[in-house]
């Protein structure tokens, strides 16, 4: 009686204490917080309820049988955040550097087996060695376990993954197929194959930082959604992220009160747009002034900045904004631009969050760069998410929408629902210089030539005779336009044709 007692007490304080207070001090020197840290910041206080705390690994290879460390290198469970069910797991890296193990693995899946039966999201914290050495090829079995389960949850629980740490080989794999991950700079890195290896294979000298930092991912790969300056940042971000998702593609996103006004009218938008169409503006301050509060949750920030993407309210709905960015390049679609916008466009229409898109763009970047990378693939993608996406979809063209790209930008004929133009916009099949280029290349007054072809197409009227814009309305008044339509539009229910799944250009 009181010996077992004492025993499971002793065994519980040997799961606190993780890898020992040595690995600990180790772990904070290096400016990161401990697995347990970690939760206690991420969830609302006191609500973290734990699960297989007493695991052990069953590996007897390499004098294993006389190592071991209560909880196995993973804390798992589950606890609320925003006062909403969700699913977590931590790894440590004081205990085997956080190194996977089969026990470890199925620790991790019964978390996300449990997640996508009762539907609430999986936050992985990751901070490991990758996989465990000893354990070989069960610990390669564990990483496909979790795989297999991310793939299956993937369009049912929203899944977000931080980088607190290395994340190396076979582990890059699960925050890869999670909707969202984060890093922490200077911190955690990921990649496939190290430095070392790097080294060995292609004789090219890098750090682990220059390799697979933050920096580079948030920047030049988009593996990682954002990077942030340290871990309590990190959870706090994650926490406000998951307040704009639904808990599963069962339910609508929870709505949050809002004292900012639905008619708010803001009278600098009617003037924002420059008249000179080549003159640039700054697509995030316009969104800014129509969403609630002005809080817009960016996702991708640094990476392909001629489009924005992100979650925002409106009415206290969570809505996912797309909208192209003038300031950078013209705000033209270019493959990392398009892909970048088409998984965020999956995602909202995955989870029944309304899409609203706010459009100038001037087309798709040329170049050989571009068409021999496959552009064509690659913008397909956008258009493709666009045109399968049955959540409500709204869109504001600002200024021009030309070509190919105007079709892809959420336009009326991808069962837009609400297509709206402001006066200052421009539908065509491109500029008036390169219009008059091809087809008036002999006039001699090649400036009227333009002038003619912008008096006819570079306004709104056009597509709104033909009713491929639903309206067109003076901009201060867009915010109450578009949280009206949402008020419309929220039992909206359009179905595709049945299929096993669809087979978009990859
Ligand atoms: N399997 C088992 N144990 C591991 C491990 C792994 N994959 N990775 C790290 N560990 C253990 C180390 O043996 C060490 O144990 P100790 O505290 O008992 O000495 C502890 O974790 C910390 O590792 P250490 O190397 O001291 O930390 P570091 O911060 O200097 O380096 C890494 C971290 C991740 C760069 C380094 O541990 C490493 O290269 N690990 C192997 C990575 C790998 O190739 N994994 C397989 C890919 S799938």
């Amino acid at each position: 009686g009181e010996e077992i007692k004492a025993r499971i007490e002793l065994k519980r304080q040997a799961a606190l204490e993780g890898g020992g207070q040595k690995r600990i001090a180790a772990q904070h020197a290096k400016g990161k917080l401990t697995a347990r840290e970690r939760i206690e910041l991420l969830v609302d206080p006191g609500t973290f309820r734990e699960t297989d705390m007493f695991v052990e690994h069953q590996c007897t290879d390499f004098n294993m049988a006389s190592t071991k460390i209560v909880g196995d290198g993973v804390v798992t469970g589950v606890c609320k955040i925003n006062g909403r069910t969700t699913f977590v797991f931590s790894q440590d890296f004081t205990s085997f550097g956080g190194s996977l193990s089969r026990t470890f693995a199925n620790k991790i899946c019964k978390i996300m087996d449990r997640a996508m039966e009762v539907g609430a999201p999986v936050v992985g914290l990751n901070d490991s060695g990758g996989a465990r050495i000893q354990e070989g090829v069960d610990s390669l079995a564990g990483y496909a376990e979790i795989f297999q389960r991310n793939v299956l949850a993937s369009g049912v629980v929203p899944q977000v993954s931080l980088i607190m740490g290395p994340c190396a080989g076979g582990a890059v794999y699960s925050p890869a197929l999670t909707d969202f991950t984060f890093m922490v700079r200077g911190s955690s890195y990921l990649f496939v194959t190290g430095p070392d290896v790097v080294k060995a294979v292609t004789n090219e000298t890098v750090t682990q930082e220059e390799l697979g930092g933050a920096g580079p991912h948030t920047r030049k790969s988009g593996v990682a959604h954002d990077a942030f300056d340290n871990d309590v940042v990190a959870l706090a971000r994650t926490r406000e992220l998951l307040s704009y998702l639904p808990q599963s593609n069962r339910e609508p996103a929870a709505p949050r009160l809002t004292t900012d006004p639905a008619e708010r009218a803001d009278l600098a938008l009617d003037t924002l747009v420059p008249t000179d169409s080549h003159q640039a503006y700054d697509m995030k301050a316009i969104v800014g002034r129509i969403i609630d509060d002005s809080r817009f949750f960016e996702i991708m920030p640094e990476f392909a900045r001629n489009i924005i993407i992100g979650f925002a309210r409106m009415g206290g709905r969570t809505v996912g904004i797309v909208g192209n960015q003038p300031l950078v390049s013209s705000g033209v679609l270019d493959i990392n631009a398009s892909v970048k916008a088409a998984r965020f466009v999956r995602f909202c229409d995955a989870f029944n969050i309304p899409l609203v898109t706010f459009v100038d763009v001037p087309g798709f970047l040329p170049g050989t760069q571009q068409e021999h990378n496959g552009i064509i693939r690659e913008g397909a993608k956008l258009l493709y998410a666009y045109a399968e996406a049955t959540v409500p979809k709204i869109a504001i063209t600002t200024r021009k929408a030309y070509g190919g790209a105007h079709c892809v930008m959420s336009s009326k004929q991808l069962r837009g629902d609400v297509n709206l133009a402001w006066p200052t916009a421009e539908l065509a099949v491109m500029g008036a210089k390169g219009a008059v280029g091809i087809l008036w290349r002999s006039v001699e007054d090649r400036g009227a030539a333009e002038e003619e072809y912008n008096r006819v197409f570079a306004n709104p009227l056009p597509a709104a005779q033909r009713g491929y814009l639903d309206d067109i309305i003076t901009p201060s008044t867009t915010r109450r336009r578009i949280i009206e339509e949402l008020d419309i539009l929220k039992d909206k229910r359009q179905q595709n044709l049945p299929k096993k799944h669809d087979n978009m250009p990859l």
